[in-house]
């Protein structure tokens, strides 16, 4: 599509010509230089690799075992077809009952089974995207804005502001404590919202991060929940990687609702609380468009469920969900297996760094390393990130995302995606940064990355002994 004529200005709205859809931005550039040069194991395999795309394709062949031994599940199969006609004419806004039902009882097992949900305040939208923008109509007006620590998911420029006229405030968060959120660098960004008369309606947090796949404690908790309360603002967490943790013995995400519901000691106003998730993340559904807004609030139950007429999931694929999410053996497995992956996939990611001297943000959740390369830097400076950024997908053809994208505060940090491709684009790109990193070290020394970067050593490599790949030309193809 081309740039809009002056009489396109003239014919459309402020929201159509604007920009407030924050999609001028490395992060979906990233996604742009992938598209035209997208790397593919036999056709293309010099091309870009996708390392910019938080998505869970790990266990995708779970769900398709499943699939083949529930035919019945679908209403587009001879085993369901029965119930085609009932299923396509429901379109009653509380969704299926059994569909919520199911749903409630999947949040609370991704959450350990420690807390539970009431099926009637689930409330769907289209995706956590539209379960943000929904939540947000509900608590703010135009002009009025939410807290929300850094860095954090790009998408939420576009998903609170564009349409709603909301803005966001960063909270400033760290790397000398591991971006751990503060007290006081809550206080810090509030107090300066209301010297520029700034009206700030609420925080935001996600938990588990993107982009950092730390999960917050329940000492931050507490700290967010005692804040928000003293201030009178809503809380709004995203917990839409709340199934997507490995690690640490068991499951090592505390959700808001438990500490609402446990910790008695610290004063909360139940009607400030809200979390919003979808089953993009941890059953691997984007496609699927199931966000959910969850609110302790009755008022805010009842006008998202006015409002999500405007982005419901489509019945069918209510009904498939219903018998998938209700079978808890399959979910059990499915869970747990899904943990073993991530764990697995993380673990490669981190070592083969590691072998490179390049460090990664301990973490135990999502799909991402946040992968520290402040030393590959010629300055300190986001423009010199850029630069980096530009040599690694130009050069070494992988997309990742620069953290100025995440709104990190500090240049030199980037994600790394590692759950959306099989092992052997994994290995391909591991090797790829290697020889990046080795060729500049000798080459020109680390801070000199003008590299002539061999994609000729890097065939060497691939088909030597020490190759880490199987010599086959089955491979699969991946997006
Ligand atoms: C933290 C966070 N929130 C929301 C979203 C949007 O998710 P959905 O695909 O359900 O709209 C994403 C997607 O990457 C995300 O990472």
């Amino acid at each position: 599509m081309e740039l809009m004529s002056v009489n396109q200005t003239q014919l459309l709205s402020r929201i159509a010509i604007g920009d407030g859809h924050g999609e001028n931005s490395p992060y979906f550039d990233g996604w742009k230089a992938y598209e035209n040069d997208p790397f593919h194991p036999i056709k293309n395999p010099n091309g870009v690799i996708q390392m910019g795309l938080a998505e869970n394709q790990l266990t995708s062949d779970l769900v398709q075992q499943w699939l083949m031994s529930n035919p019945g599940a679908s209403i587009c199969t001879p085993e369901g077809v029965r119930d085609f006609k009932a299923i396509a004419n429901f379109q009653d806004y509380h969704g299926l009952p059994e569909f919520t039902k199911a749903v409630a009882k999947f949040m609370g097992r991704t959450r350990g089974n420690r807390v539970t949900f009431d099926p009637d305040r689930i409330v769907m939208s289209g995706g956590a995207t539209g379960a943000h923008e929904v939540t947000v109509f509900c608590l703010a007006d135009p002009g009025d804005a939410f807290l929300v620590p850094t860095p954090y998911y790009p998408g939420f420029d576009r998903d609170l502001r564009w349409r709603t006229g909301v803005e966001l405030v960063p909270v400033i968060c760290e790397s000398s404590n591991n971006f751990k959120l503060t007290r006081e660098a809550l206080e810090e960004a509030y107090e300066k919202a209301k010297e520029e008369k700034v009206r700030i309606k609420g925080l935001l947090i996600t938990n588990p991060s993107n982009p950092l796949g730390t999960t917050m404690d329940r000492e931050t908790l507490r700290t967010v929940v005692s804040f928000i309360n003293e201030k009178r603002i809503h809380l709004v967490s995203d917990e839409i990687y709340a199934g997507t943790v490995f690690g640490q013995g068991g499951n090592s995400f505390t959700s808001i609702s438990e500490i609402i519901e446990e910790e008695k000691d610290i004063e909360c106003d139940h009607d400030l609380i809200h979390v919003v998730y979808s089953l993009s993340k941890d059953m691997g559904f984007p496609g699927f468009r199931v966000g959910i807004i969850y609110s302790y609030n009755d008022a805010v139950v009842n006008c998202a469920r006015k409002m999500s007429s405007f982005g419901l999931v489509s019945t069918q694929t209510q009904y498939l969900l219903a018998s998938m999410l209700n079978d808890d053996e399959f979910v059990e497995g499915f869970v747990e297996e899904s943990g073993k992956r991530l764990a697995k996939r993380y673990g490669v990611l981190c070592r083969g760094l590691g072998e490179v001297g390049i460090k990664c943000l301990e973490s135990h959740a999502g799909v991402f390393v946040w992968m520290d390369l402040r030393h590959l830097l010629k300055r300190a400076s986001f423009e010199a990130e850029m630069e980096l950024w530009r040599v690694i997908i130009e050069q070494v053809k992988i997309n990742i995302s620069p953290g100025s994208s995440f709104h990190c505060c500090e240049p030199g940090w980037f994600r790394v995606c590692y759950a959306n491709m099989d092992d052997r684009a994994l290995q391909l790109s591991l090797a790829r940064m290697r020889t990046f990193v080795t060729q500049g070290k000798k080459s020109c020394g680390l801070r000199e990355l003008r590299l002539s970067f061999s994609s000729r050593r890097l065939d060497e490599f691939l088909s030597s002994p020490h190759s880490p790949f199987p010599q086959s030309p089955l491979v699969k193809a991946t997006t």
